[in-house]
């Protein structure tokens, strides 16, 4: 092991991939890259070491794991197979969409632990499109259990360095593997398959109108507030505060002419720009993150997370956040925005 300030970080190599498999086949947490955010991942059949990521994140206990598995041959490692005529049609319609930042949530393998599902019969999983992790899954002859390995509620994890700081989970892993940056920056979107549905659960990477164009459905019907009247369904960990960073976080309405709501009220504030500002502005500012130069959702989606952990160590009075439209990649990143801001916001 190498010392400095992140000992547990290892680039990753075929050796140290053996490692982290070898370490989490003992029942032992380690940090993994993917394509969306990095991982806390344990042996998903280990329900001892599963519980040991509802320690290291404070996590309720009511807020299953996702379930990340190598290949489609090995889905029925998670999910029950054969899936029922249903679920096998709608899933016949999606699977070209992995390795991939998509999760499915469907009746659980009867390997999967009470731990990893909050008890519910459904588990939720996904391949994951990162060479890193497909690698390790690869050397596992178990599916990995992954949440996004912040403490509860706060900013997801992008870069192997955000594993260290006052929300991460370094203490609690044998080792962290570096896969560079996330290429996606928020995580994988989750669709409930089956009857009534398929169900929106969280908006993600893939886009609400790619998954309806695959089920050939309106995206409005995917949307849980319609397929489930009476009961509103939504994924457990979808608490209205999510994603927080510790300082207050301002939504701003480009859209809205009353920008002197929103003009910094005093020197200490931050701002985080989806495309270039005229210095003017940035002049107001006592910091500024300029996500993208023009705009392009997947590079503000990329950079934000990052950015939000930058501004909120720097011990200012309030972000200073812009929005965008909330299709496309776009609905992905303003679910995650508004819940960053629900803490400070009324109601
Ligand atoms: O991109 C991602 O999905 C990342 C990477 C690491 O794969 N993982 C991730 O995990 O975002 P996590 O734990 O932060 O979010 C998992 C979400 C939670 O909102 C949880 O409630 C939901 O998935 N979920 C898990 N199992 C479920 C189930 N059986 N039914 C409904 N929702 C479920
Ligand atoms: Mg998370």
């Amino acid at each position: 092991m190498t010392d400095g300030p992140f000992a547990l970080i290892f680039p990753a190599t075929d050796e140290t991939i053996a490692r982290a498999a070898a370490l989490l086949a003992s029942g032992q947490l380690i940090g993994m890259p993917t394509e969306t955010v990095y991982g806390l991942a344990a042996n998903a059949w280990d329900s001892s070491a599963v519980r040991k990521i509802f320690e290291a994140k404070s996590r309720p206990q009511t807020n299953p794991l996702i379930v990340h598995v190598a290949s489609v041959e090995r889905l029925s490692d998670a999910m029950r197979w054969p899936p029922n005529a249903v679920v096998q049609r709608q899933l016949d319609a999606i699977i070209d969409l992995w390795p991939g930042p998509l999760t499915i949530v469907c009746e659980r393998s009867d390997r999967i632990p009470d731990e990893v599902t909050a008890s519910s019969s459904t588990v939720a999983v996904r391949i994951p499109a990162h060479d890193v992790a497909l690698a390790l899954l690869d050397a596992c002859d178990f599916p990995i259990a992954a949440p996004s390995a912040n403490r509860s509620r706060y900013v997801s994890p992008t870069q192997a360095d955000h594993f260290y700081g006052p929300s991460g989970v370094a203490e609690h892993v044998a080792m962290i593997i570096d896969g560079g940056p996330c290429q996606w920056g928020v995580e994988s979107t989750i669709v409930k398959l089956g009857d009534p549905g398929p169900t929106l659960l969280r908006p993600g990477a893939i886009s609400l109108q790619e998954l309806a164009d695959r089920f050939a459905i309106e995206p409005e019907s995917m949307l849980a507030i319609n397929t489930h009247q009476e009961s509103i369904l939504v994924a457990p960990g979808m608490m209205r505060e999510h994603y927080c960073p510790t300082t207050k976080l301002v939504l701003l309405d480009r859209s809205n002419s009353q920008t002197s709501d929103v003009e910094p009220t005093s020197s200490r504030v931050g701002r985080i720009a989806f495309s270039n500002i005229s210095a003017d502005e940035a002049d107001r500012y006592a910091a500024v993150e300029t996500l993208s130069s023009r705009g392009d959702l997947r590079e503000v989606a990329h950079h934000l997370f990052a950015a939000l952990r930058r501004l909120d160590a720097e011990g200012l009075d309030a972000i200073h956040c812009d929005t965008c439209q909330q299709n496309g990649l776009g609905h992905a990143i303003m679910d995650r925005l508004k819940r960053a801001a629900a803490r400070h916001s009324a109601g």
